[in-house]
């Protein structure tokens, strides 16, 4: 089935990420019939480049990002005869009249996709207005860090949302496009057995881990001044625990699903002051090593200031101060330089209230269900049976239900995050993407926290490149006698 017919323009087409993954996800869209044999794909980047020049670089992108056996050569001229390129320097009005030539008039709506710096967005929106490019259908996407605190993420959202109004503004956290992170709704929301257990009666505390085997790339500009709280926490660890926590949506509309997250960021506990040393962690990886290979600290980073207090990591407990989940903590943690790149959730249940089993085995007795969104994608929930075996009497062993996406169901393709974020765009869906209120609401909860590092001044702890973080995030959780939860 074709999508809907719309002409996509998109600022920075030579860029990383557009290289790396939107037009991956626009070829994968091709491949799977999802495009419109009329949508037309317009790239915009200041370099002088004439069109077939422009389509020789996305080929070349496309035979780097994309599998070889997936690469069909009757799909790829399909796709690459969609592409079409204008050179533009973004900030200076004149340019636009070019793109209104390309649209032609063409009837159909079109989606602008901002792949550029969230300074200049208010400047694109504009000239885009002036030059007479938009219409009353115009979508506008809109790429993280939408600045770097509320006030200046404010100003930037107040000089898009001149142009544009908030139901044609797409903000992308693609993290929300990720097929296991869409399961938290079809999990909580489907199954009775999980619904009814989904508050604090029945759960302990939750588990995030968002770890990463990846260093500062080259970005140490950027990462600098964002740091792991700005990069990670105030957009795609936020965005789950608003997934876990918020109450049932009357309906999958993308209003009544925001309006709970909404509800549950205004939720999120302040941290105050005695809580910094004890339920925060910030870390900077030194030299270490990965997969055997050794890799340079933070400081020693090309470009790197040798003074930065930056976090590449960040432990923290926190909550969530309403009826659903009074008294159940939840632990984050993220960082960069970590032994793996692994993303997952865990759900510790309570255990029963009178236990008759061995007792030096009560430790066990929790169900807990992990929820994994990268590598190897899926569910499993760890449930407690009998050990087999004669002479083993009613000992207990753990074992987890398990639900692996790519061998419970081995021919669907787990499509990348922007492939099912596009496709939203185009059918003029929201509900994946994120309200001006919740990006605000999260940073200023990030920035209270900022502001009170701030006022303490402490180095951030040290941790090897290749480990699991500063020993203090360990300690963090023993605290309260429960551990980060390990594989077995
Ligand atoms: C981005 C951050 O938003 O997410 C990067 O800016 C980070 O620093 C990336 O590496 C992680 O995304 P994923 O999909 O690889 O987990």
């Amino acid at each position: 089935t074709a999508g809907t017919e719309i002409d996509l323009a998109l600022f920075g087409a030579l860029g990383d990420l557009a290289q790396r993954k939107l037009f991956p996800a626009l070829f994968h869209l091709e491949r799977e019939g999802l495009l419109d044999p009329a949508t037309r794909l317009l790239g915009l980047a200041r370099q002088e480049l004439d069109a077939d020049a422009f389509r020789a670089r996305i080929e070349k992108a496309l035979r780097t990002y994309v599998k070889a056996e997936e690469l069909e050569r009757s799909v790829l001229k399909r796709f690459l005869a969609r592409l079409d390129f204008l050179t533009l320097d973004f900030t200076q009005p004149e340019g636009y009249a070019a793109i209104r030539e390309w649209r032609q008039d063409a009837g159909r709506p079109m989606v602008v996709y901002l792949s550029v710096a969230a300074r200049i967005y208010g400047d694109i929106c504009r000239h885009l207005e002036a030059g007479g490019c938009l219409d009353d259908e115009c979508r506008v996407v809109v790429e993280k860090p939408i600045g770097y605190d509320l006030a200046s993420s404010a100003e930037i959202n107040d000089a898009i949302g001149a142009v544009f109004p908030e139901s044609r503004i797409y903000r992308i956290d693609h993290y929300l496009g990720k097929e296991t992170v869409q399961n938290l709704i079809a999990l909580r929301f489907a199954n009775p057995l999980f619904g009814t257990q989904w508050n604090q009666n029945h759960i302990s505390h939750v588990e995030i881990t968002v770890a990463e085997q990846v260093g500062i790339e080259g970005r140490w500009g950027y990462f600098d001044d964002a740091g792991q709280l700005r990069d990670m926490v105030q957009n795609h660890l936020l965005q789950l625990v608003c997934l876990i926590a918020m109450d049932p949506p009357a309906n999958l509309d993308a209003d009544a699903i925001r309006d709970e997250k909404v509800k549950v960021l205004k939720a999120l506990k302040p941290f105050t002051d005695d809580m910094l040393g004890r339920d925060v962690v910030r870390g900077q990886y030194t030299a270490g090593t990965i997969d055997g290979r050794s890799v340079p600290g933070y400081l020693e980073e090309e470009g790197a200031n040798t003074e930065s207090h930056t976090e590449s990591f960040v432990a923290m407990k926190t909550g969530v101060a309403n009826w659903r989940w009074a008294g159940v903590p939840f632990y984050l943690r993220t960082g960069k330089r970590m032994p793996e790149k692994l993303s997952q959730i865990v759900i510790h249940f309570r255990q029963q209230p009178h236990y008759i089993f061995d007792p030096d085995q009560r430790d066990l007795a929790a169900n807990k269900l992990v929820i994994r969104l990268q590598p190897e994608e899926g569910i499993a929930l760890e449930v407690l049976t009998k050990d087999s075996g004669l002479d083993k009497g009613m000992r207990l062993r753990r074992g987890p239900l398990h639900l692996d996406f790519n061998s419970a169901f081995p021919k669907t393709r787990i499509p990348d995050a922007y492939e099912r974020l596009l496709l939203e765009v185009m059918k003029g869906q929201q509900y994946l993407f994120v309200r001006r209120d919740e990006v605000e609401h999260a940073w200023q909860w990030c920035d209270n926290l900022i502001a009170a590092w701030q006022d303490r001044d402490e180095p951030p702890r040290r941790y090897p490149a290749g480990s699991w973080g500063p020993v203090a995030s360990i300690a963090m959780i023993t605290q309260d006698g429960r551990s980060w939860y390990e594989d077995y």
